[in-house]
């Protein structure tokens, strides 16, 4: 039972942009699914991927409807989760707020007081700025750089919504960053880190590991970081030389196939088995089911799996690769991480 919403809390849609539209469907999930990417206090979970249903093209954006949180408290919480790393726009819209055909809210913003204030303008798509900005131009102090005021105007559908919020609503993706690129850790390691949260695996320090296809050795790293004992980091690959002078990094540089004797001359039982190879799906399946005997009971595996092909689902595919696991793992879970790249899946399972 949820607390009861009284009329006076004030709703709004919150609209997210997103770098292309395979990420806001992913997007959209997470915050269906409730997931800690998108963890706001207020934020409603009745998100829609907006725009054409296609793979890549389209306005790319997220409508989340009935939030009660605020602007503020809703970008500060993105601002502390790896969300803010596929953000590119945010657009607040109060429930009660301006909407419908594009002549009647252009019509409304002609009739509009003039703002006091300097304005910058967002919208989307991105052309019908210009249209907004030469229709108010003449009265309004227009400044996309020193504002106090932001205009958004969004086409949902066939709607059209409009909003002035303070300027500090505004969430601007820091300048020349792709949002996959921004800062911080690559997106390599950012498919394990999310992984990891998503699937809250926990691991006690002191663990051990094994690291399939593991050059340059970014997740390698991450485990070090993450409290590993010992990784097998395991590539005929070369690893940078700050993760191979790492102790407890042990490379194995040889391809998965031909790591069987070394392994077992270490007598490796791990904890954790992740791979990160670029080969097909099945190879790749049953190169780690080859090593599932360095795996103890209950051991996590997180694999990536790049499916060829131009679709959002891969049925069949996913279906095929689970013939090879067979009943050797259990608990199988796909994931389309946000930090995945269009082909890109995420396995993830324990050993049975
Ligand atoms: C995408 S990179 C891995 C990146 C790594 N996760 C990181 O964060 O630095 C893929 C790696 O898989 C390795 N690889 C491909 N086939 C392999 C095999 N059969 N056995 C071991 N490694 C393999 C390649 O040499 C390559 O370094």
């Amino acid at each position: 039972g949820g607390r009861g919403v009284g009329m006076d809390e004030a709703r709004m849609d919150v609209v997210i942009q997103l770098g292309h539209q395979s990420l806001a469907h992913r997007m959209a999930m997470h915050v269906r699914e409730g997931n800690s990417m998108v963890d706001c206090k207020g934020l409603g979970r009745d998100a829609s991927e907006e725009g054409a249903l296609s793979r890549k093209r389209g306005a790319a954006l997220v409508r989340i409807r009935g939030c009660t949180c605020t602007p503020t408290e809703f970008l500060d919480a993105m601002r502390a989760s790896r969300a803010i790393n596929y953000i590119i726009r945010v657009y607040f819209f109060p429930e009660e707020g301006i909407q419908g055909s594009k002549i009647e809210v252009m019509d409304h913003l002609r009739a509009m007081q003039v703002p006091l204030d300097k304005v910058r303008i967002q919208t989307s798509p991105p052309e019908l700025g210009k249209e907004v900005q030469d229709l108010l131009e003449e009265k309004w102090e227009l400044d996309p750089r020193e504002y106090r005021l932001t205009l958004s105007v969004v086409r949902l559908g066939d709607t059209y919504h409009c909003s002035m919020l303070p300027g500090k609503c505004m969430y601007r993706q820091p300048h020349n960053e792709p949002a996959s690129t921004k800062g911080g850790p690559s997106r390599a390691v950012r498919k394990l880190q999310e992984a990891m949260e998503l699937c809250n695996i926990k691991l006690t320090p002191g663990f051990i590991a094994i690291d399939l296809g593991a050059a340059p050795g970014s997740w390698t790293s991450y485990l070090v970081q993450c409290g590993a004992k010992q990784v097998f980091a395991i590539d005929p690959a070369q690893l940078n030389s700050g993760v191979a002078d790492m102790p407890q990094v042990v490379h194995i540089p040889k391809p998965a196939q031909n790591s069987l004797t070394e392994l077992a001359i270490m007598g490796c039982s791990a904890d954790l088995l992740v791979c990160d190879m670029n080969e097909p799906p099945k190879t790749v399946a049953r190169r780690a089911m080859a090593l599932l005997p360095f795996l103890s009971k209950g051991g996590k595996l997180i694999v990536t799996m790049k499916f060829p092909g131009t679709g959002r689902e891969h049925p069949g595919a996913l279906e095929g690769v689970k013939a090879v696991l067979g009943n050797q793992v259990k608990d199988v879970e796909w994931h389309w991480l946000m930090a995945n790249t269009l082909c890109e899946r995420c396995l993830v399972a324990a050993k049975a």
